[in-house]
């Protein structure tokens, strides 16, 4: 609890650009979680290098995706935005975790099992350990609450057994945080095969709308968008291209599927994808006009990296030292 506020607690990656799936699957649904939680939001930079990346690439993506995340809504004066590279806990604490986390354990985890498949030729030793990280993240901040994918599941269950062990031993010294199960945003699946979530880091780049792409990329997109020969606009399990058009039309507009059935009945597929892709451009109009005019604000958005940080730091160290103080390390004078 910070105040009379429980604490929610999400990471995220900047590689990638986020995409339409992200903003109603998610972002958009923060945005009022604020007034309830005392949230923080880290860019978690640490995580990313557990894969090659290009340096300056990761720097500019890192700070997109703050401003971005500021463009959509989050309001940095009630959310903590920062980088979790600026908080030195993240890592100390990881490194304590670390001697509470079995070899057996992390070895389950399939996310390691997938990346290391991708990532043949460097299966590093933070690969393995990014789910330690990931519960330093978590409990450094003692929350109650972490929104994640289904795919972080697994991660969030290990971050519960590390902190029950540890508390097992030194009495109540971490919150034990649940998965954040608000309102379930929409499931947004890939423009070019709607059997597949749409992913910030898919190779086609016709398959996702990213949230700074502007209205005529937009709408050739989703005139691009695979459908099927039925013909009609229905939302069924045959037409799984279509069904996901309206899906987004509907998260878009607050219709109905009926309504939206009836909407386009008679109409063809053209007429049915630049109604979807017109709503779409027009509602992320607003957001990419203000991420323009922030990434212009040098010193704005400088501000706020450093203030958040200092927050972050500020929460982080008080559970850091209680962590040190219970294992051993001697007090500073
Ligand atoms: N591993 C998460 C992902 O790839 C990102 C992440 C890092 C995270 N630390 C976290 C998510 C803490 C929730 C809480 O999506």
């Amino acid at each position: 609890m910070i105040g009379d506020k429980k604490v929610l607690f999400s990471g995220m990656q900047a590689t990638g650009s986020l995409t339409l799936g992200n903003y109603l699957g998610a972002l958009q649904n923060w945005v009022n979680l604020a007034d309830e939680y005392e949230c923080f939001y880290s860019v978690v930079d640490l995580h990313s290098i557990t894969v090659r990346q290009d340096p300056a690439e990761l720097r500019t993506k890192a700070r997109n995706l703050l401003t971005l995340y500021i463009a959509a809504g989050l309001d940095p004066k009630k959310n903590c935005l920062y980088y979790q590279s600026h908080v030195s806990g993240h890592a100390e604490l990881a490194w304590i975790l670390n001697c509470f986390t079995y070899m057996g354990e992390l070895n389950r985890m399939t996310q390691f099992k997938d990346k290391s498949a991708k990532h043949a030729d460097n299966i590093n030793a933070g690969l393995f350990t990014y789910p330690v990280l990931m519960a330093a993240d978590i409990l450094l901040y003692q929350a109650d609450v972490v929104p994640v994918g289904k795919d972080q599941l697994q991660h969030l269950e290990l971050t519960r057994d590390i902190a029950q062990r540890f508390n097992s031993i030194y009495g109540d010294v971490f919150t034990v945080p649940e998965p954040y199960l608000g309102k379930a945003g929409a499931k947004i699946m890939s423009l070019q095969d709607p059997s597949k979530k749409m992913s910030k880091s898919d190779e086609n780049p016709n398959a996702s709308i990213y949230l700074t792409d502007d209205t005529d990329t937009i709408i050739r997109k989703f005139k691009r968008a695979v459908t099927d020969s039925v013909g009609v606009v229905k939302h069924s399990e045959e037409q799984p291209g279509i069904s996901n058009l309206i899906d987004i039309y509907s998260a878009c507009t607050g219709k109905s599927v009926e309504e939206i059935e009836k909407e386009f009945d008679g109409k063809g597929y053209g007429d049915f994808k630049l109604a979807v892709g017109e709503t779409v451009a027009d509602l992320l109009k607003p957001l990419n006009e203000r991420f323009n005019e922030l990434s212009k604000d040098k010193e704005y958005i400088d501000g706020i990296i450093k203030e958040n940080a200092e927050k972050a730091q500020y929460y982080s160290t008080k559970t850091l030292r209680k962590v040190q103080k219970k294992v051993g390390f001697p007090v500073r004078p």
